[in-house]
């Protein structure tokens, strides 16, 4: 019986998966419903019910349940008491210690918290970056503790399905892609390894072997190749911009070309297409939502707090307290732009965060293809209109930019190498489409050194490739 390997890259935004089986590699096809099948949407919809909704039908669910629905709040008793402290006047003796325990009255109080009590469901997006964040161990999802690692495990289980449906028998080994980092963090880097690893296990992996992102693209590029050459991939996708400098001897045959290759120099930064669009919300959007109002007797400015969940629109309900949308009452009733404050308060209540940073993103990536894009949406007082030209963007973006031309530099270093001995610059992940950081290569490289590889599917072909030497 034919022996299948099975290589996955498991992405911040899309997912994709293949095999390979003596020496043929074949891209999967992961979500009918997705413009593109072999991508999978990295998204989970769990229902209030339970169901897990898997890809772009979890997007699709959200959008119709959840999008134009007012949110009921209410506070919960959780049962517990914590203990308060009644701070009196701030201690500013000269014998004040800082560790010593506080003098102050000790109470309990009872602990509360504030949850949706009308939702059909929520919406997961960009797990892959909470891997990485210590303190989100889970949460709870309409009576049931979700740890993150069974999150993704929701997610890769319909990858296992897809992939063992394709080899017609059980695939229980499996090679991962792993960013160079998740975080910038060394102890981030090992907790998200683990917890990617563990989720994996939970989908019915047994063995799990992980292979950094951008050398599973430079594999799928040079194993191909009988030539000795030096390689570097740049792999900028939704949550990671990874960079690898590889060299390739000149022996025939896969088997050989893999021994004899090399890591050089590896770096990465957790900067890439999700840290885009919140570039493109601050500063297109949050004029529109009433950043530069003032209101009141006081002229005062609305919290950035309130912005920053903007950024975050699976929190934005969270402010749908009746305190808060109270306050944009009266707020509108005296400010400089109520209708401002009003779209502020109807994205709140009516829950367009989603819509909204999809139209960030779809806008963002027709400015790969034109000179310039509209962020439009008319969904009742919510009305955006707001023009962005390529220029005005790679202005917004210059720090990205910047951040991941550093990477670069520090893989060249790492490798010890001059952009002039790099033979070729394979580039892939769906952010490296954008103009400016094509640009941004070329005048590194040279134009005809950059050669881009399979978008979205380059490194799981390599990781699948690899699968059949390790
Ligand atoms: N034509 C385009 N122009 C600009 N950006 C694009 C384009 N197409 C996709 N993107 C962006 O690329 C990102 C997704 O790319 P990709 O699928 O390679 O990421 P990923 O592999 O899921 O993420 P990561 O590797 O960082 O975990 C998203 O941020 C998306 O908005
Ligand atoms: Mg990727």
């Amino acid at each position: 019986m034919a022996k299948f390997h099975c290589g996955i890259d498991f992405g911040t935004t899309n997912s994709s998966a293949a095999l390979s089986c003596d020496g043929a590699v074949r891209v999967l096809e992961l979500d009918p419903l997705n413009d593109n099948p072999a991508s999978l949407p990295s998204l989970l919809y769990i229902t209030n019910e339970g169901e897990q909704i898997v890809g772009r039908a979890a997007a699709d669910a959200f959008i119709d349940r959840n999008v134009d629905r007012e949110v009921q709040l209410k506070q919960v008793d959780l049962g517990v008491a914590i203990e308060a402290y009644v701070g009196g006047e701030p201690d500013k003796s000269e014998t004040y210690r800082p560790a010593a325990a506080p003098t102050d009255v000790r109470e309990g109080v009872r602990a509360r918290a504030t949850i949706e009590v009308n939702s059909p469901g929520r919406l997961f997006q960009s797990l892959k970056t909470q891997l990485r964040h210590t303190a989100f161990r889970g949460t709870e999802v309409f009576g049931t503790l979700y740890q993150i690692e069974e999150l993704v495990a929701c997610i890769l289980r319909r990858v296992k399905a897809a992939v063992e449906e394709a080899a017609g028998a059980p695939v229980e080994r499996v090679v991962f892609g792993r960013p160079v980092r998740f975080s910038t963090h060394d102890a981030e880097n090992d907790v998200a390894q683990r917890r990617l690893e563990t989720a994996a296990r939970l989908a019915g992996f047994s063995e799990v072997t992980f292979f950094y992102e951008p050398v599973g693209a430079c594999v799928e590029y040079a194993l191909g190749i009988e030539q000795r050459q030096r390689l570097m991939v740049v792999d900028i996708g939704g949550g990671t911009c990874d960079v690898c400098v590889m060299e390739f001897g000149g022996a025939r045959g896969a088997a050989a070309r893999l021994a004899e290759s090399r890591i050089l120099g590896i770096s990465g930064v957790p900067v890439a297409g999700d840290a885009i669009d919140r570039e493109i919300i601050k500063s297109k959007l949050f004029p529109v939502f009433g950043s530069r109002v003032r209101y009141g007797p006081s002229r005062l400015r609305i919290p950035q707090y309130i912005f920053n969940e903007i950024l975050d629109w699976q929190n934005l309900y969270k402010l749908n307290t009746e305190e808060i949308v109270h306050w944009f009452l009266a707020m509108e009733a005296d400010c400089t732009a109520p209708g401002s404050v009003r779209a502020l308060r109807m994205l709140i209540q009516r829950n367009y965060g989603y819509p909204v940073a999809r139209e960030v993103e779809s806008a963002k990536k027709r400015l790969s293809w034109e000179d310039e894009a509209e962020i439009r949406l008319h969904m009742d007082t919510v009305d955006i209109q707001e023009r962005l030209e390529r220029e005005e963007f790679t202005h917004i973006i210059e720090y990205n930019l910047e951040r991941m031309m550093r990477s670069i530099e520090e893989a060249e270093a790492a490798a010890q190498v001059r952009p002039k001995d790099i033979d070729l610059v394979l580039t892939t992940g769906g952010t490296s489409l954008i103009p400016a950081i094509r640009h941004m290569l070329a005048e590194r490289f040279g134009a005809d050194r950059l050669l881009p590889r399979d978008t979205f599917t380059s490194v799981a072909t390599g990781l699948a490739t690899v699968a059949q030497y390790c």
